[in-house]
């Protein structure tokens, strides 16, 4: 019956994870679980379970099931997926939805596989899976149905991933297993080396969002942050500037810059004209980054711009396939 089938979209995020449906964002939350571990009995999950991280006993794990876009472990995951249907289904007892998930381009047969186990074991009737980018590129409304060249960039929490898409398919496409939170890693080796300092991940990531740039500003600004000494091991507060957190994140930004190289030099140069014409789409919470659209614009020499939903376009185009099934189908990863 109508009233008990519904279409979901998922973005299985390593950092975030989206659940859509036709008319708006249903859940937004951290991809992290709170579990008790002598009964293996999840007690926190999302933002709530994302407090108590690095604040609980020996008794309680917080953790994160996914690395780099890809599940580490899976019955956590599993488990964080059923909580969150159930939550979506509200009363309706026997509501299975069907649902679209997106996942990386380069992963594994195993890895795919893992997530459509893990989304059916979760409660949904029918699952299919859809490649990060192609949800993206239907979630930002490119017109990937043409023959023309379709760039798109996602810039995640533990992944990076660039892609040129044509005629509803990926023409070429990398993976780089890399993502914000080595941001957040190459700002913690900066401070340490530089002031002998050491910060926390949520630390360096709050520099990195406040005052942090992927290139140098006109306006400096300062925060000053709490570390450990590295020696003393005890606190000692440090003043960071926007150029350091600049210097800091060069060598990540490297490899996002090389990473989509790789996939221009794997496209035909039909395609590349058009990206030129029309630009790439940057998406993904490290599309927020200042300054990125121009270190990205300068090092590949095609305009690269924000687009309006950059953390909710992979949900929104995962939900959108579900109905294009019949015409995607062919393209999609196989579960
Ligand atoms: N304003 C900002 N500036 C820089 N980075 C930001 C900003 N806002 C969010 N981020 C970063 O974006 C990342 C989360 O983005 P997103 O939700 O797209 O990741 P995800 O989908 O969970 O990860 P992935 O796609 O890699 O599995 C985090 O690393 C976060 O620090
Ligand atoms: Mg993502």
């Amino acid at each position: 019956m109508a009233l008990f089938s519904k279409d979901l979209g998922i973005d299985l995020g390593t950092i975030n994870t989206r659940l859509a449906d036709g008319s708006q964002i249903l859940i937004d939350e951290p991809t992290i679980v709170a579990i008790e571990v002598d009964e293996q009995k999840m007690v926190a999950v999302g933002k709530e379970a994302r407090d108590m991280y690095g604040r609980v006993p020996d008794s309680i794990e917080v953790a994160r099931p996914l690395r780099h876009g890809v599940i580490a472990d899976y019955e956590i995951t599993e488990a964080l997926l059923a909580y969150l249907l159930q939550r979506v289904s509200g009363s309706l007892r026997f509501f299975r939805p069907r649902v679209m998930i997106s996942v990386p381009y380069g992963v594994t047969s195993v890895e795919r596989r893992a997530v459509y186990e893990a989304i059916l074991e979760a409660g949904s009737r029918e699952a299919y899976l859809i490649q990060q980018s192609l949800a993206a590129a239907l979630g930002i409304d490119l017109p990937i149905g043409s023959p023309s060249g379709n760039m798109v960039i996602c810039l995640g929490g533990g992944a990076t991933e660039a892609a040129v898409m044509a005629m509803y398919g990926i023409v070429s496409a990398e993976t780089l297993r890399a993502g914000g939170l080595d941001l957040d890693e190459a700002i913690i080796n900066y401070v340490r080396r530089k002031y002998g300092v050491v910060i926390g991940q949520v630390t360096a990531e709050q520099l990195k969002i406040k005052i942090g740039a992927a290139v140098p500003q006109d306006t400096e600004q300062s925060m000053e942050v709490q570390g450990q000494d590295q020696v003393t091991g005890l606190p000692r507060p440090v003043t960071l500037t926007t150029g350091e957190i600049v210097e800091a994140l060069q060598d990540p930004l490297k490899d996002v810059i090389e990473n989509c190289r790789r996939v221009l030099e794997k496209t035909p140069p039909e395609l590349v004209a058009d990206i030129i014409d029309r630009g790439v789409a940057l998406c993904g919470g490290g599309a927020l980054l200042r300054g990125v659209d121009k270190l990205l614009t300068k090092s590949l020499g095609i305009p690269a711009y924000l687009v309006d939903n950059p953390l909710t376009c992979v949900v929104e185009g995962a939900y959108r396939g579900i109905g294009m099934y019949s015409i995607l189908r062919r393209n999609l990863p196989m579960a």
